[in-house]
């Protein structure tokens, strides 16, 4: 569903990205893992079409993206859900209406279907109806986080893109977007990309894990493969968290 080919990114003196090389299968979830500041969300516009590289090709679903202008790129955004650190909700508008937000401003769907569409999306997330009144303010962090991603799905995309879904969140919370992760993956039948630098999250949710290290994957696999890697850089990396945690 994505192929990128040797990837290269610097911005200034700074290279980030150094000859990326990384295939997604279609139906699949792959995590990005690594340190902060290693390019993770560098790598993650590219596949958007948000960064242009120096060098290489991102192919989504069969097509080169990197030469297409603004006008055509924004079509290729329709094959994608964004979900972002902060659940970014509108906090003006009640649950229905920010979930509904994708709907009104792209189709002309009548409201009946559009009500069916939201209420779809929310119950696979496992939230019940009486939620669809509420607003942001009234809602736990995981339950914003529900809605953030039910809103994120209801274009029926084909790919969500998930940048550190679950940093600063407590254990529980964490729990419940994994969750959320997998479901959409199961009902939804998306391709999923997650960026993070939490391990247990990591293995929870992956079919693969590809380590980005100094402008490079150095590692990529299933968790398992992952977890019995001989390069130093992923055992620290395992290690340090390991112990932290
Ligand atoms: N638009 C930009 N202009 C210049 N430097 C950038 C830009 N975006 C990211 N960087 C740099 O690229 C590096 C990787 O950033 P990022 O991808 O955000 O890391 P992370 O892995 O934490 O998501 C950092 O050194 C950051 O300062
Ligand atoms: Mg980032």
């Amino acid at each position: 569903m994505i192929q990128i080919v040797d990837l290269h990114k610097t911005f200034g003196d700074n290279k980030v990205l150094t000859g990326i090389n990384l295939t997604i299968p279609e139906g699949s979830t792959c995590v990005i893992l690594g340190g902060s500041g290693s390019g993770k969300t560098v790598l993650m516009k590219h596949m958007i079409g948000l960064l242009k590289p120096d060098q290489g090709r991102v192919i989504v679903d069969g097509q080169d993206i990197v030469p297409l202008g603004d006008a055509v790129m924004e079509q290729v955004r329709r094959k994608f859900g964004m979900v972002f650190q902060a659940a970014a909700l509108f906090d003006s508008m009640n649950v229905y209406q920010n979930v509904a937000f994708p709907l009104h401003e792209h189709t002309k769907l009548p409201e009946e279907k559009i009500h069916e569409i939201v209420r779809s999306k929310l119950d696979i997330m496992g939230l019940p109806p009486s939620v669809e009144s509420k607003f942001p303010a009234d809602l736990s962090g995981g339950m914003r986080k529900r809605v953030g991603l039910a809103r994120a799905v209801v274009m029926e995309p084909k790919i969500v893109l998930y940048d550190e879904p679950t940093t600063g969140l407590d254990p529980i919370t964490t729990d419940y977007v994994d969750e959320m992760i997998l479901a959409a993956q199961e009902k939804l039948k998306v391709t999923s990309v997650v960026i993070s630098h939490d391990i247990a999250s990591a293995f929870n949710v992956a079919d693969f894990i590809a380590f980005l290290s100094k402008g490079l994957i150095i590692e990529f696999g299933p968790p398992e493969q992952l977890r019995a890697s001989t390069n130093p850089v992923v055992q620290k990396f395992l290690q340090t968290w390991f112990e932290k945690n």
